[in-house]
């Protein structure tokens, strides 16, 4: 008999499907879910002209969101499936109430690593400690211009000098790396990218900028108001001269550029001229308790009914799993297709 050479591994599956372990939750793609972007609450302090309608915004009742437990339980069947990053959204995380206490309860469920929040900073000054101490790792907060009176038209009435202060204690107490988002609109904040761009050079941030995505409610805006990211780096290259690439990791949507001799870096987010979903990674727990498989596409999974019909862990678990599987290879804003159901605030950037 010929003896056979043992079997060679072969690899069947991309980078992304190799992450998460045996057990990790994997859609039909191979791509393990490793990233739960959680929404807290639909309800937000600002208005941004890009996020929210200026009339007719409708709100959901507070007993339709997820309780803390709820919350909690949820947390610990995602970490089972693999899941070891949370990301805080809201509308604004930071006006749910009792977040510290959330925030330590969600970092001491064994396997999860990591625990981000996105925020509009107001009201950091006074909770940025309290987070860091909790277990908060790290902010990105929402910034469009450093010019008051713009900020206030851009949110709506949101004060800059506020946020600031917000962003400043962010960075005093460790919430770091500290990045700034930035939704480009044109006529609005377009001319400002290089103001943005220029607090890099002192300071080790990141500072990305955002193509506007045409969600319900906005899609007025993006239509007239959509910049490229090309157009954002030609301008800051016309005014600091070639950016430098910087290496990131591919599941990162932001693709990263270094002003010469700056301390941080500025990035670009492009779902609209170059989408990132062949290594998306992430799913999305709405605050009404929907499993949201993608940001631009209605397909969801009703976590909550199933949590408050006395389902034991495995019936979640496999509803959570069954979702997971059909998550969608991507959106289709490229083919004309629009998220007409929910706006951001209520799915959670
Ligand atoms: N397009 C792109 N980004 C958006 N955000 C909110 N609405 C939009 C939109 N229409 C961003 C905010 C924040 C995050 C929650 O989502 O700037 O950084
Ligand atoms: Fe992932 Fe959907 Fe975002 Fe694409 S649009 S990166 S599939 S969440």
């Amino acid at each position: 008999m010929v003896a056979l050479a043992s079997p060679k591994p072969i690899t069947l599956y991309p980078a992304a499907a190799t992450e998460g372990g045996a057990h990790a939750a994997r859609d039909a793609f191979g791509r393990a879910m490793t990233y739960l972007r959680i929404s807290l609450t639909d309800r937000c302090n600002f208005r941004c002209l890009y996020c929210m309608p200026a009339v007719g915004m409708k709100f959901q009742p507070r007993d339709e969101h997820l309780t803390d437990d709820e919350l909690l339980r949820l947390v610990g069947l995602f970490a089972r499936l693999g899941v070891t990053k949370l990301r805080l959204t809201g509308g604004e995380p930071t006006v749910r109430p009792k977040l510290v206490e959330l925030v330590r309860g969600m970092k001491a469920v064994p396997g999860i690593e990591e625990l981000s929040m996105t925020t509009n900073a107001l009201l950091l000054g006074r909770m940025a400690g309290p987070l860091k101490e909790a277990g908060l790792d790290r902010v990105n907060v929402s910034i469009d211009t450093l010019d008051p009176d713009k900020f206030k038209l851009m949110t709506r009435g949101g004060r800059l000098d506020l946020v600031w202060a917000g962003i400043e204690a962010a960075d005093a107490v460790g919430l770091r790396p500290i990045k700034l988002n930035s939704v480009v609109v044109r006529g609005q904040n377009d001319h400002e990218v290089g103001t943005l761009a220029e607090l890099t050079v002192e300071r080790p941030w990141q500072v990305r900028f955002l193509e506007i995505m045409p969600l319900e409610g906005v899609g007025d805006v993006h239509d007239q108001g959509l910049v490229s990211s090309e157009e954002t780096l030609a301008r800051l290259e016309a005014q600091f001269g070639p950016l430098d690439p910087v290496a990131t990791d591919p599941s990162d949507p932001a693709r990263l550029w270094r002003i010469r001799g700056a301390a941080g870096t500025v990035g670009f987010i492009s779902p609209v001229s170059a989408p990132f979903c062949a290594a998306c990674n992430r799913v999305r727990l709405t605050a009404d308790g929907m499993l949201r498989l993608c940001l631009l596409r209605p397909d969801e999974a009703d976590l909550r009914d199933l949590l408050r019909s006395g389902a034991d862990d495995e019936a979640l678990e496999r509803r959570m799993r069954v979702a997971v599987w059909r998550k969608p290879w991507g959106h289709g804003l490229a083919e004309g297709e629009r998220e007409t159901i929910r706006g951001m605030s209520q799915i959670g950037g």
